[in-house]
């Protein structure tokens, strides 16, 4: 990334007009599903993993989630306590004097670190928002020592087992590309307030890239927005609650059974809003593509590329809906 300005600074600043690069006028105009009886599902794990009563009311649940949704809350998922010490970290990093935040600023040319998501042009719009971005998995990459991200990887391979056998698939076939030799990366999302907050977004529409998104609200205030029926649909989460959203690689393995779904986090008047996103994606040696079991009558639906083509790609479209995966389609 290019080093722009730090947002958290800039929020500070007595400004009157808000910089053009945050300008953002083409999002004024989007509509938001402003109808509160639209909830995204609600998945209780503790049904999932005891496979007791509900189990099989629940597995079905988990599949009309994944297939028509793309986004649900997980609640009971034995993750609170670590979350709640990820989240202490979170607050404690973003509160931290700039002067020691910038010391894991992000190196030219790399999006590891602290800085801005995706910047490559001295003219491109920006959104108002500081991130930092790790690899936490394979742990030989790791940077940063301090994350205890077990338990969510525990998760999420709870959920790829899941998937695995609602869409029919031998197990293994699907989970265990996501995990020993996986990698999971984490973001962390600062979005300070904005007097000017309906000129501005905090993240532009995008779909993420991976297989399976694991995404904590940090300090409960809301922002984050799904597409639903061509308008925003405002997420409210449970407390604990994790949101889970399938991304594109798990849209090409299930050769579209699942869809990633786009979103984008807007942002508040008068609060800062902080989430922690954790991305879970198969190896980057891995060929991505429809898994066998999936393609009826050798029809594939999306092209064959490896992992680190795909991350790549996607690097380089940047945050823009869901283009690259339509460009993937056969
Ligand atoms: C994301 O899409 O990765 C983050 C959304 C949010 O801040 O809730
Ligand atoms: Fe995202």
């Amino acid at each position: 990334s290019l080093a722009v300005e730090n947002v958290q600074l800039l929020a500070s600043e007595d400004f009157k007009d808000i910089p053009p690069r945050y300008v953002r006028p083409e999002f004024e105009s989007e509509e938001i599903l402003d109808d509160h009886s639209i909830k995204i599902p609600v998945i209780d794990m503790d049904k999932l993993v005891t496979g007791q009563l509900g189990y099989d009311e629940e597995l079905q649940k988990l599949h009309l989630a994944c297939k028509d949704w793309g986004f649900f809350q997980l609640i009971n998922h034995g993750g609170i306590e670590i979350i709640e010490k990820m989240k202490a970290v979170t607050e404690q990093f973003f509160s931290l004097p700039l002067e020691e935040k910038m010391e894991w600023a992000q190196p030219p040319d790399d999006i590891e670190g602290y800085g801005h998501l995706f910047v490559f042009s001295e003219d491109q719009k920006l959104d108002w928002a500081d991130v930092f971005f790790l690899y936490l998995l394979p742990v030989s990459l790791r940077k940063m020592r301090l994350w205890p991200e077990k338990p969510i990887h525990r998760i999420s391979m709870s959920l790829f087992r899941l998937i695995e056998i609602n869409l029919g698939v031998e197990p293994g076939n699907l989970s265990r590309l996501f995990d020993q030799d996986c990698k999971q990366g984490i973001r962390l999302n600062y979005y300070p307030p904005c007097k000017h907050a309906d000129k501005v977004i905090g993240l532009t529409p995008h779909s993420d890239a991976v297989g399976l998104t694991l995404l904590v609200q940090v300090n409960d205030i809301q922002g984050l927005q799904m597409k639903k029926n061509g308008k925003w649909l405002p997420i409210i989460p449970a407390p604990g609650a994790i949101i889970v959203n399938i991304g594109d690689m798990l849209e090409i393995m299930s050769n579209g059974e699942y869809s990633s779904i786009e979103h984008r986090a807007v942002v508040n008047y008068q609060t800062e809003r902080i989430s922690l996103a954790t991305f879970q994606m198969p190896d980057l040696a891995t060929m991505l593509g429809p898994l066998p079991e999936l393609v009826d009558n050798n029809q594939p639906k999306f092209v064959k590329m490896s992992i680190e083509e795909f991350l790549r790609l996607n690097l380089r479209n940047r945050l823009d809906g869901k283009r690259l995966l339509n460009e993937m389609k056969l």
